[in-house]
């Protein structure tokens, strides 16, 4: 087994490898491989490994830079992670965590940290720390690993890249673009995907009871479907302050 750093020519791979290794996981929205990419695009892909198998890529890994609300610096978030499933159980995972954790180290990093299964984690050093905690997941998921014994005090904010909205959130939110009106409208709260992105409050509830989609929220999860309802919420308040078009509407 070989592990080296990623080549252009492995981009397509490292997604392919990352989707079938996350596909029927029930903690997965099966966006992995969109954050490596987006990660990629942002030049926020710290450390990009691969493992080569008699010169098949088997597996991969991913390290960024993560903020901490105290200010300490270096410290650097690990994952996606991924082995193909019938190359697992054989080490490659831990070849992978390993290698890059070394080279985290030999860059100066200060400490790593990932939400995860912490029995598997636990292995490589990775633990919970009440100080060291990360919003939004059950902390016991949220595990760190301190390079020199000094575990800091705050928040975890891991890159934006990993806030990505589930296909199924992405068609609930393409809908309500679609039938967007300037009166707000009004959703079904009992839909799954609804729920959610009221959870993320990209859909915000009025006290009349209707639902207004929120750009700003929107684009902190996807640039691209922030921008499309930024537009429409511009183009409808355009519309509607045009009196010809008031007129008709009424
Ligand atoms: C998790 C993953 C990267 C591990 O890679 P791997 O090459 O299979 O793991 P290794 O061979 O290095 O380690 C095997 C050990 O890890 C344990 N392990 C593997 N997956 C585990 C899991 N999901 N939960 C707990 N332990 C796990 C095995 O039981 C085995 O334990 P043992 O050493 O006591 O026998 C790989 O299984 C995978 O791609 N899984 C799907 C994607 C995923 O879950 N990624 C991590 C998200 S946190």
């Amino acid at each position: 087994m070989i592990i080296r750093h990623e080549k252009p020519s492995d981009i397509a791979t490292i997604t392919e490898i990352t989707k079938v290794a996350f596909k029927d996981h029930s903690f997965s929205h099966q966006t992995e491989h969109f954050t490596i990419c987006d990660l990629r695009a942002a030049g926020a892909l710290t450390i990009s490994l691969v493992a080569e198998v008699d010169g098949r890529i088997v597996g991969h890994i991913a390290f960024s830079p993560v903020t901490v609300s105290d200010g300490t610096p270096d410290w650097y978030g690990l994952g996606p992670v991924s082995v193909l499933p019938e190359f697992q159980g054989c080490r490659i995972g831990t070849a992978l965590i390993d290698n890059g954790l070394t080279l985290l180290k030999s860059m100066e990093g200060r400490g790593c940290a990932l939400t995860g299964i912490p029995t598997y984690y636990a292995r490589f050093g990775f633990r919970h720390y009440p100080r060291l905690i990360h919003e939004g997941v059950p902390q016991e998921v949220f595990v760190s690993k301190p390079f020199y014994g000094i575990v800091p005090n705050g928040a975890v904010e891991f890159h934006q890249a990993f806030k990505q909205l589930s296909l199924v959130e992405k068609d609930a939110i393409a809908d309500i673009i679609i039938d967007y009106e300037i009166e707000g409208l009004r959703v079904n709260k009992e839909n799954k995907a609804i729920e959610s992105i009221m959870k993320k409050r990209i859909l915000a509830e009025m006290p009349d009871g209707k639902c207004m989609l929120r750009p700003a929220a929107l684009a902190e999860y996807d640039s691209y479907f922030g921008k499309v309802a930024q537009f429409r919420a511009t183009e409808m308040s355009r519309v509607h302050k045009n009196p010809i078009m008031t007129a008709i509407k009424s």
